[in-house]
């Protein structure tokens, strides 16, 4: 890894601001791997909420590159996660995407693990056998305001950062106390920064996604990184939501990974559907004023997940790397918990907008993916108007990367 590491880092040193990476960073397996090492594997990521793990006995699977993850919630409450691999000969020890079960049971041999990892029991291995070193190797795990974290690395860094930062916007949504009423996932063939770079602007909206521009404004005040405090429409928004007690203002965390902003939609509008009416009879937050057109909460936080958060209901995205030219992509719309199906909302309804809005991004990334194959591909400008969310993206990308090959090269050079 040490050549590629320091041809990279070369590269990253050498590039020009204010351009699209070169093509290496889109289609070379080795920068893949690297991308799951030294970024996926070592940072904190968005995977799941906590309303998907209801009740003591929940667990939910996911792949993270090369690592199967469990959580599960087990009878203190506690949500935690664990490689899924069992200590005997490694098999999955839970196949199904989620379910609800007094233990984990290995379908191999049926080593059977307590929900808080532990090994249980383990048939026919004898007298002396030792069960106490042989609990499920647990991963960092983290639940902010209704949002399940979790990290790979042996050390994590700091996640009091990450808390401090998404309490103050998110706890009023009261996202812990919701449902998930749909979730989608699809499988985008594109790199994963090229499914970012897609969403960090909205340069293509006008063009492509006819359902979501009836509600989303594609100002690039409100979608950019930018210039939002200066906007005075909104800048009257932040002020009658902060006057309801929401935390509002637009802010990026002082790496770059992580960005909250309350942004009014195309009003009148108040939620993503075809007429900008609610989807859901049935408020998500019992906490916030039903008659305050609260727009959307927008939240990123490299290199997973992206959201809006309504007053009717909440939508998250979640952005896993299968291969260099292959993401996938899950999409979840949540609730209130007692909002019921066919009375309260028209799952139809709630999901048309950005059901289609996915699937027009995927044909964008794919098309994005072919033309950037081709050997000829060289970076073009960015624009300074609509694209400086892409250029931030960009930023955050190659300066997280660079200072984690930093200490590679420097060993190798000494
Ligand atoms: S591999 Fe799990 S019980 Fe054997
Ligand atoms: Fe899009």
């Amino acid at each position: 890894m040490t050549m590629i590491s320091d041809r990279l880092l070369r590269s990253l040193r050498e590039r020009v601001p204010g351009m699209g990476l070169t093509r290496e960073f889109y289609t070379d397996a080795d920068i893949f791997a690297l991308d799951l090492e030294r970024i996926f594997y070592r940072d904190w990521l968005f995977v799941a909420h906590s309303a998907e793990l209801p009740e003591a006995g929940s667990y939910l699977t996911l792949q993270i590159g090369a690592y199967p993850i469990v959580l599960t919630r087990a009878a203190d409450g506690l949500i935690r996660g664990f490689i899924n691999s069992c200590r005997h000969r490694g098999a999955r020890v839970c196949p199904d995407a989620a379910g609800t079960a007094a233990r984990l049971v290995c379908p191999y041999h049926q080593w059977t693990y307590r929900l808080d990892g532990r090994l249980f029991a383990a048939p026919q291995m004898g007298s002396e056998f030792d069960r106490s070193r042989l609990g499920l190797k647990p991963v960092h795990c983290e639940a902010v305001a209704g949002y399940v974290f979790v990290c790979l690395a042996e050390e994590a860094p700091d996640f009091g950062p990450v808390r401090g930062h998404l309490e103050p916007y998110l706890l009023p949504h009261r996202l812990s106390e919701a449902r998930v009423a749909f979730h989608s996932t699809i499988i985008e063939e594109g790199n994963w920064k090229l499914v970012w770079e897609n969403n960090r602007e909205c340069y293509h909206c006008a063009g492509n996604h006819p359902e979501l521009a009836r509600t989303y404004p594609d100002t690039p005040t409100i979608t950019s990184v930018t210039g939002a405090a200066d906007d005075p429409r909104i800048a009257e928004h932040w002020r009658r939501c902060e006057s309801a007690a929401l935390a509002s203002e637009f802010k990026l965390s002082a790496d770059g990974q992580m960005r909250t902003a309350r942004m009014p939609l195309l009003e009148p509008a108040v939620s993503y559907t075809m007429t900008g009416r609610p989807a859901v009879k049935r408020a998500l937050s019992d906490s916030i004023p039903r008659d305050l057109n609260i727009g959307a909460l927008l939240l990123f936080h490299y290199p997973t997940t992206w959201n809006h958060f309504l007053g009717d209901h909440a939508i998250s995205f979640r952005v896993l790397p299968l291969g260099p030219t292959r993401t996938e992509l899950t999409t979840k719309w949540l609730v209130h918990r007692d909002a019921v199906e066919g009375v309260d909302y028209d799952v139809d309804e709630l999901t048309r907008v950005w059901i289609a809005t996915n699937e027009q991004d995927r044909r964008i990334v794919r098309e994005n993916q072919i033309g950037m194959n081709c050997p000829t591909y060289e970076p073009g400008p960015l624009s300074n108007v609509t694209e400086d969310g892409v250029r931030q993206f960009i930023d955050w990308y190659c300066s997280r990367l660079e200072q984690r090959l930093s200490p590679d090269v420097l060993r190798e050079a000494s």
